[in-house]
């Protein structure tokens, strides 16, 4: 009984865990309507472990996909959950269709979990949760903070879905790993982040600048209140994301778990500001990078950065990559993907 579901494992993050739990002992199905991907990702998975994941494309929201797939692989032990819409500006103008997306997936999955006797459920959350923290670095005691989203709220009231469900259905245990801001690529260069259309988030933006798909970096804001002006965030290798999610697993799989429902932060630790970020890439590509500092972007917090000192301890995990490498491995897959 080592089948995990994977839902979004087409994508960024799924993608790079894909690859961490077919060279760990899983045998991994991936779900995937490929709304934000493509079958790509899978050509690159397989060049880098010499094996081809099971895919199986569906969308996660509609109850009689779901229960197709999960009659066929009844024996599915655990579901890992990425599948989401995460546009934090077009959840604002399409709040139905994230709500309807991301929360009818939950419910579906732990439905048939359920129905079908599978045991083991980790949830992709965020610091989106905290919104701005009154004080930092946050722990996952920290109060949560009323959404600043609809999307930021499918998280919120995901955990809620989960942590209600869990109660009530003792063979079941979750974790909800909440995602500081995950960087980089896969090392081999074969799988990335590869947003469609104008990259909402930071990393993307600087290796399309540099690559000149854009013509700057526009910096939201030098006006908060950090060393150089620009705000802080807490970025991390999405490598080292990828393997929380097995270590998170192999947690629930061995009944180490202090309880049903458990919640990690997963960050490296460490607040860095935009312009921080800028000059490092700087260094890593040793490419100039065009940028001009503009008014702070709706919505955005000041600073944000992680307690990840229950996750060390619990889960034995901890950020290895450094800042550059991961910042490298963005350039690097950036670099492949238009052939530079
Ligand atoms: P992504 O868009 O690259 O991956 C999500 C995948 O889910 C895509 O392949 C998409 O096609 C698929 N998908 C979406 N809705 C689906 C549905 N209804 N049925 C089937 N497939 C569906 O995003 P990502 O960055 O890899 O994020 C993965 C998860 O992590 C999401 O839940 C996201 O909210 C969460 N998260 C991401 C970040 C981040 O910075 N990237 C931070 C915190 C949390
Ligand atoms: C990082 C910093 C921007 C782009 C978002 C979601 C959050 C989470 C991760 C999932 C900020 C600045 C950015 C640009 C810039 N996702 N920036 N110019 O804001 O931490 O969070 O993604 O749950 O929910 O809100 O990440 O990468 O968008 O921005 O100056 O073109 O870079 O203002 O300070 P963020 P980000």
């Amino acid at each position: 009984m080592n089948k995990i579901l994977v839902t979004g494992g087409a994508g960024y993050i799924g993608s790079h865990t894909v690859v961490e739990l077919m060279n760990s002992w899983y045998e991994v199905v991936i779900v995937d309507n490929f709304s934000n991907s493509n079958p790509g990702s899978i050509d690159g998975i397989e060049r880098i472990i010499g094996r081809r994941p099971v895919l199986v494309e569906a969308d996660c929201s509609d109850y009689s996909q779901m229960h197709e797939l999960f009659k066929k692989h009844s024996d599915i032990a655990g579901v890992i959950h990425f599948a989401a819409l995460k546009a934090v500006g077009e959840s604002v103008e399409k709040p139905l269709e994230y709500y309807r997306n991301n929360i009818l997936s939950i419910i579906n999955l732990l439905s048939l979990l359920r129905e079908f006797g599978g045991k083991h459920f980790v949830f992709s959350s965020s610091c989106t949760v905290y919104g701005q923290p009154d004080v930092l670095p946050v722990t996952e005691q920290s109060p949560l903070k009323p959404a600043m989203s609809p999307y930021g709220n499918t998280k919120k009231v995901g955990e809620d879905i989960i942590r209600d469900t869990v109660l009530a259905s003792a063979n079941i245990s979750a974790i909800a790993l909440r995602y500081f801001n995950p960087i980089g690529a896969h090392p081999s260069s074969e799988i990335g982040e590869l947003p469609l259309g104008k990259p909402d988030n930071l990393v993307p933006f600087i290796t399309q600048t540099a690559a000149g798909i854009r013509p700057k970096l526009q910096i939201f804001g030098n006006d908060y209140n950090s060393p150089d002006g620009t705000a802080i965030r807490d970025y991390f290798h999405v490598v080292d994301l990828a393997k929380a999610h097995v270590l998170a697993l192999d947690r629930l799989f061995k009944g180490s778990n202090k309880s049903n429902f458990e919640v990690f932060n997963v960050g490296a630790g460490q607040g860095v500001t935009v312009l921080e970020i800028v000059k490092a890439f700087e260094k890593v590509s040793g490419k100039k990078l065009n940028y001009e500092i503009v008014g702070r972007r709706a919505g955005d917090i000041e600073k944000v950065w992680a307690d990840t000192s229950l996750a060390e301890k619990e889960l034995g995990w901890k950020v290895k990559s450094s800042l550059e490498d991961a910042l490298l491995t963005a350039w690097n897959w950036e670099k492949k993907v238009r052939g530079i």
